[in-house]
C-alpha cells in the first residue's frame, strides 16, 4: 500500500514528533489540532527541530525547506478525508478517541488505515467505535518521537494482515525500528516501564531520596540515559498518570497504579516539562 498522504490527529509534544517524521520521510501531511494557535506551535517545533539539525549540518537547508512545506495545518477533521493514513495522537481518554475514530471512519475512504497512537489504551475498544476494525491498528511511538527508534505495531482483535503490514511498513519508511505485538495492556514496553517508574516514584519517598540524587543513581548504576524522575517529567506527568490508571483499570496489579505523589502534582498543575514545572523546574 502506497501512503503519500498523512494525517496526524493532535499536535502535541508526541503528535509534533509524529508529523515532523512524516513530513521528513518525504508524505505529504495534514495535521489537526483543536486551535490554530497550538497548531501554530506545533509547526513552529517541527521548524526548531529541523533548523537545528541544518545547524548541525545533518539536514541540508533545502531538504528543511521541502519538509516544512510537505505539513498542511487544517481547522476540521473534513479536511483529512483524502489520507491513506492518519496517526491519532490526542488526549488519551478512551471516550475522545473512540469519537475521533467514528469520525475519520465516516469521512476517510474505505481503505484508508486508521492508527492510534495510544499508550495504554485498548486498540481494539478504539476500533469498535468505526464500522471497519480491520483497518485499525496500533502504532505507539516513544517520547521523543523524532529520537526514540521504537515503533511497536498493535494488532487489535479484528486487524487486518493488509492494515498490520501496511503500518509495519509505514514505521520503517519513518525510519525507525518496529515491533509487533498484540493488544494487551501496556503493549510491550509500558507494560514494563509504567510499573517500574511507578517504583521509582514510591522509592523517592521509602529511600528519602532526592529526585536529583534517583536520577542519578538509575543513569549511573543501571545505565538509564536519563533518570526516572527526568523522565517523568519529559514524558508529562498527567500523560504518566493516566497511562498507569487505564493499566491499573485493565490489570488491578498495585504496582501500576499511579503513586499518589504523582497524582498530587498532577493536580497541582505540576506536569513537567509543558507547563515549566515537574520534579525539576524549567524556568519557561
Ligand atoms: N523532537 C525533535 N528533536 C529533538 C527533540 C524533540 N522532542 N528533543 C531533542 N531533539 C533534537 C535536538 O535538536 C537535540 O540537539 P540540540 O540539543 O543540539 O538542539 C538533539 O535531538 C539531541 O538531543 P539531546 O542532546 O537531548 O540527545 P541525547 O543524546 O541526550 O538523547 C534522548 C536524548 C534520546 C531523549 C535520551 O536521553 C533518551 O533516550 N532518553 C530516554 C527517553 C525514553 O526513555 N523515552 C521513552 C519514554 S516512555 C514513552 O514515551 C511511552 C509513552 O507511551 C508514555
Amino acid at each position: 500500500m502506497e501512503v503519500r498522504k498523512v494525517g496526524v490527529v493532535g499536535l502535541g509534544a508526541m503528535g509534533a514528533g509524529i508529523a515532523q517524521l512524516c513530513v521528513e520521510a518525504g508524505a505529504e501531511t495534514v495535521g489537526l489540532e483543536v486551535s490554530s494557535e497550538l497548531a501554530e506551535q506545533a509547526r513552529d517545533r517541527i521548524a526548531h527541530f529541523l533548523t537545528r539539525k541544518v545547524e548541525k549540518g545533518t539536514l541540508a537547508e533545502s531538504e528543511r525547506d521541502a519538509a516544512l512545506a510537505r505539513l498542511t495545518l487544517v481547522g476540521g477533521p473534513e479536511e483529512l478525508g483524502d489520507s491513506d493514513f492518519v496517526i491519532e495522537a490526542i488526549v488519551e481518554e478512551l471516550e475522545p478517541k473512540r469519537e475521533l475514530f467514528a469520525e475519520l471512519d465516516r469521512i476517510t475512504r474505505p481503505e484508508a488505515v486508521l492508527a492510534t497512537n495510544t499508550s495504554a489504551l485498548s486498540v481494539t475498544e478504539i476500533a469498535a467505535a468505526t464500522e471497519r476494525p480491520e483497518r485499525v491498528v496500533g502504532m505507539h511511538f516513544f517520547n521523543p518521537a523524532p529520537l526514540m527508534p521504537l515503533v511497536e505495531i498493535v494488532r487489535a482483535e479484528l486487524t487486518g494482515d493488509d492494515a498490520f503490514e501496511a503500518a509495519y511498513a509505514f514505521g520503517e519508511r519513518l525510519g525507525k525500528t518496529p515491533i509487533r505485538c498484540h493488544d494487551t495492556p501496556g503493549f510491550v514496553v509500558n507494560r514494563v516501564l509504567i510499573p517500574l517508574l511507578n517504583d521509582c516514584i514510591r522509592v523517592l519517598d521509602e529511600a528519602r531520596v532526592t529526585p536529583e540524587d534517583l536520577d542519578t543513581g538509575l543513569r549511573n548504576g543501571a545505565g538509564w540515559p536519563m533518570g526516572p524522575c527526568t523522565l517523568v517529567d519529559l514524558v508529562g506527568i498527567d500523560v504518566h498518570v493516566h497511562a498507569s490508571e487505564a493499566l491499573y483499570e485493565k490489570t488491578r496489579e498495585p504496582r501500576m497504579a499511579p503513586p499518589p505523589r504523582l497524582v498530587a502534582m498532577c493536580n497541582a498543575g505540576l506536569l513537567g516539562r509543558k507547563s515549566g514545572r515537574g520534579f525539576y523546574d524549567y524556568g519557561d
